[in-house]
């Protein structure tokens, strides 16, 4: 389990627990109702991520760039997608791939440069594509400018990071941190630094320091990053680690307390260690996603242009969560990315054995706590999860990507999840995600990210099209001979595929507008129900247990009255797409899952 899922599990549970369902069917009228017929650009999105480091490489070096980016909109507007969020491009010593970053003004060499990310914004916009970026405001690489300025004390930046002296201990005469605090890495969160004589704080590796949110120079500063990314034509921000950009203040002494012990683990490095209850979830955090929200919504309407979006990184505990969207008088943003897929259930690997229950809890939770009128989305994976198919498993590739294109909301999907990408088993030589570094050869595979983070598979020839090097930054996963874009787009029937006509379904009237109603009609079977007056319904039926079913009714649970015919079927359903079916009585083969249309 990666060290996110890890603590977060422990949160979700809570969670979870406190909305435990009844049998009974959900109904969701409240969200969408039918007059409501007008949308943000944003809200009927189809929102796509890409690692850049791995989606293709133009210039032979084993490491994906601006121009391979380029060279394949067409592929994400062939595929549907109209928005992409990009993993960082900026300058960046590469400790946490591209999350440590040096310059926030400028883009990573091996990525290409300035001219190269304003061609690919006219790129983007000439195909109707809109190009997001990652900011990443709790830390910056340790070879930023401004750290180097606070180490030495320069005027204006004395305080731009977390400094503290630590304790000198009496009885051994060494120094120690200010507190207990640890990394999400493993290890100690305070770095000493010699040339200050001061601890830094840094919630990630040592190679990113948390800037200090405390210091309104920083808040100004950030804000200049947020314009001048603004001014490059960007659609928005997602925002990164958010919840740790404050922690608590100090004491009168000056300090920090010790984060209590949170009994999941006993090994002392582990993050999950600590309950993080004065390093992260603070209420300032919020009040700064919402300034950072007026910040774009002034944008827009200084500069014209449509409504930036903002979508917020944080696996926190859905009150906290929840909060992000904003309240009665301030706007936050638009996309808390909804997570509950990735932590909900049983846990990472056991989530093969989720059953129908378990998935209703899931889209339950989300939807029973978003507050009235806002925007629900649906998040299945991202460069820190493990992919679908290996974290639900493989027989349920096409239902994860059925479920996140029927569910009232936006939908972002993580590069190679529209093929069925799944995961690498990388050696410890192989490894390079800090996570796993900083652990050791032994339990590396519980922390590691890199077997979501492959290279894309765009073909069968040699590195599975992506780089013309004879290596790529990261081994390539040998199942590209089947699993890529080309041969999935020259087959009868394919993730790909299903997942383009998912993409155009859910540009239907009724699953942009419709109503929502959901249940668990046994352990087998989710059964969930999308209408709008004068409208075609839509029913999705899934099996996501390995028994088969006969003689199910989902027509009761779902007030599903007259005839339905299948619309879309995965190839685990024994099905003829157009032909007839008895709602009140459903035979359904293992993992089958139908998207059925009233007739
Ligand atoms: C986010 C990113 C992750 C990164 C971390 C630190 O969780 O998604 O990849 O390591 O923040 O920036
Ligand atoms: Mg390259």
């Amino acid at each position: 389990m990666s060290r996110f899922n890890k603590l977060l599990v422990v949160l979700l549970v809570a969670a979870l627990q406190s909305c435990l369902l009844e049998a009974a069917a959900v109904d969701l009228e409240r969200a969408t109702s039918s007059s409501d017929t007008t949308k943000d650009w944003w809200q009927v999105a189809q929102f796509y991520q890409i690692y850049p480091r791995s989606f293709k490489d133009s210039d032979g070096d084993g490491i994906g760039d601006l121009q391979g980016i380029i060279s394949k909109l067409d592929h994400l507007k062939d595929i549907g997608v109209t928005a992409t969020w990009l993993s960082p491009i900026f300058a960046s010593p590469m400790a946490d791939f591209g999350y440590d970053i040096s310059d926030f003004f400028d883009i990573q060499p091996e990525y290409g440069t300035l001219d190269d990310f304003d061609q690919l914004i006219a790129a983007a916009n000439e195909r109707g594509l809109k190009i997001i970026l990652d900011f990443v405001p709790n830390h910056s690489s340790d070879e930023n400018i401004w750290f180097k300025k606070s180490v030495k004390r320069e005027k204006g930046y004395e305080d731009y990071y977390v400094w503290h002296d630590g304790y000198l201990n009496a009885s051994t005469g060494v120094r120690e941190p200010p507190s207990n605090w640890l990394q999400a890495f493993r290890g100690s969160a305070w770095e000493w630094n010699d040339e200050r004589q001061q601890y830094y704080l840094h919630q990630f590796a040592v190679k990113q320091p948390d800037l200090n949110y405390r210091n309104p120079a920083v808040v100004a500063q950030m804000k200049r990053v947020l314009t001048f990314w603004l001014n490059r034509g960007v659609a928005g921000f997602r925002i990164d680690a958010v919840p740790w950009c404050f922690e608590v203040v100090p004491d009168a002494e000056g300090r920090y307390p010790d984060e209590p012990l949170s009994g999941y683990t006993d090994d002392p490095d582990d993050s999950s260690y600590l309950k993080h209850i004065y390093t992260q979830d603070q209420p300032e955090t919020v009040d700064m996603v919402y300034q950072w929200r007026t910040l774009l919504d002034d944008y827009k309407r200084i500069h014209g242009g449509d409504t930036r979006v903002l979508m917020v990184e944080t696996y926190s505990s859905l009150d906290y969560v929840m909060q992000f969207y904003g309240n009665r008088t301030t706007k936050g943003a638009q996309i808390p990315f909804n997570f509950q897929f990735i932590v909900g259930g049983n846990g990472d690997k056991n989530n093969t054995l989720l059953n129908a229950t378990g998935f209703v809890k899931i889209i339950n939770s989300w939807l029973s706590q978003m507050p009235a009128g806002q925007t629900a989305n649906w998040v299945m994976g991202n460069h820190d999860q493990r992919r679908v198919g290996s974290r639900y498993g493989e027989h349920r590739i096409d239902t994860m990507n059925m479920l996140q294109m029927f569910l009232p909301g936006v939908s972002v999907t993580y590069q190679g999840e529209e093929l069925g990408m799944t995961d690498l088993d990388i050696s410890w030589a192989d490894t390079r995600d800090p996570a796993a570094c900083n652990s050791n050869e032994s339990i590396y595979e519980q922390f590691t990210r890199d077997p979501a983070r492959t290279p894309f598979q765009w073909s069968s020839e040699a590195n599975a099209g992506f780089s013309t090097n004879s290596s790529t930054w990261l081994p390539i996963n040998p199942n590209y001979v089947t699993v890529n874009v080309e041969t999935e787009t020259a087959a009868d029937s394919s993730h790909l595929k299903l997942y383009k006509q998912l993409v155009t379904l859910r540009q239907t009237r009724t699953l942009q507008y419709g109503s929502t109603r959901y249940a668990a009609v046994n352990d087998n079977v989710v059964a969930i129900k999308r209408s709008l007056s004068g409208e075609t319904s839509y029913v999705l039926v899934a099996n996501v247990l390995d028994t088969s079913v006969s003689a199910v009714d989902v027509a009761t649970v779902l007030y599903a009255t007259g005839s339905y015919r299948i619309t879309l079927a995965n190839p685990e359903a024994n099905a003829a797409v157009g032909s007839n079916v008895t709602l009140s009585s459903l035979a359904l083969e293992p993992y089958a899952t139908l998207i059925l249309e009233s007739v």
